[in-house]
């Protein structure tokens, strides 16, 4: 296995978690993991990133330019965080998952809130890797933690530039590799001694969140992303790191 964070390293063949396969069956194990960690997946976040997660996806959606009269697609939306921060600047936001068991949680949150904004936003159940909407729909399409779990994160990233409209914001959050050798060494350690054990003790499944670093190997992450959507023409890429490229956000426009 290698940690260097060019657009093709860190990646590799070998496989060594329950919930990762190449290819095909990925989307299988994958549904696998989430049916069974929706309940506690919120709880673990805010424990796994100090709650520095929901400053992200805030950022997202500040980034996105989210406003009244925008129409925002929320891929992978899980228990509904950004397709929330969408909502909550005043865009109809819809968030798209496979998981029926993450969905459950978030529609249960858009119920509970029902005082907030947040109901200018729905859930539907779909495949991020074929988008149940014609081309040229929305104003913004975002995808947090996500791209990493496709069988072809290309194929997610075509799809997102195919449903968005000339002129959207194309947004990406997921795990980085960080660019400097040694806190790249430390973070890896982190995922695979620390988020592992943190999963145990409060989900009882250690595998489930092994399968982050192991899915980060197999993702090219920032810099691959940044690459793609230049190839896809996007304008005004940029990759912005957070936590030194620990976390990262890649932002693009569809051109006009
Ligand atoms: C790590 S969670 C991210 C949830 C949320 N976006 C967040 O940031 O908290 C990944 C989500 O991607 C969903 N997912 C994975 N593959 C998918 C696919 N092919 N189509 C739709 N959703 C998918 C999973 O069900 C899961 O809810």
């Amino acid at each position: 296995m290698r940690f260097d964070s060019g657009p093709s390293a860190c990646q590799t063949d070998r496989v060594s978690n329950v919930f990762f396969a190449p290819g095909e069956p990925r989307a299988a194990k994958v549904n696998t993991l989430f049916a069974a960690i929706a309940r506690r997946y919120d709880l673990l976040n805010d424990l796994q990133s100090f709650g520095l997660h929901r400053r992200w996806k805030r950022r997202v959606a500040a980034l996105a330019a989210a406003a009244p009269g925008v129409r925002a697609l929320d891929l992978c939306c899980g228990t509904g965080d950004i397709a929330f921060a969408l909502a909550r600047r005043g865009a109809e936001a819809t968030g798209l998952d496979f998981s029926p068991q993450m969905l459950e949680v978030a529609e249960s949150r858009r119920l509970k809130n029902s005082k907030f904004k947040i109901q200018n936003s729905k859930f539907i159940q779909g495949d991020a890797q074929q988008l149940p909407f014609p081309d040229n729909s929305f104003d913004i399409v975002t995808v947090g933690y996500g791209l990493r779990n496709l069988a072809s994160w290309e194929r997610g990233l075509d799809e997102m530039f195919r449903v968005a409209r000339p002129g959207a914001r194309l947004i990406v959050l997921d795990f980085g590799k960080p660019p400097n050798a040694l806190w790249r060494r430390i973070y890896f350690t982190h995922l695979k001694i620390s988020v592992p054990l943190i999963g145990w003790l409060f989900c009882g499944n250690a595998q489930a969140y092994a399968y982050i670093l192991e899915s980060l190997k197999h993702y090219p992450a920032q810099l691959a992303v940044a690459e793609k959507m230049r190839a896809l023409k996007l304008a005004n890429v940029r990759v912005i790191n957070l936590l030194g490229g620990a976390m990262a956000i890649n932002y693009g426009e569809k051109p006009v």
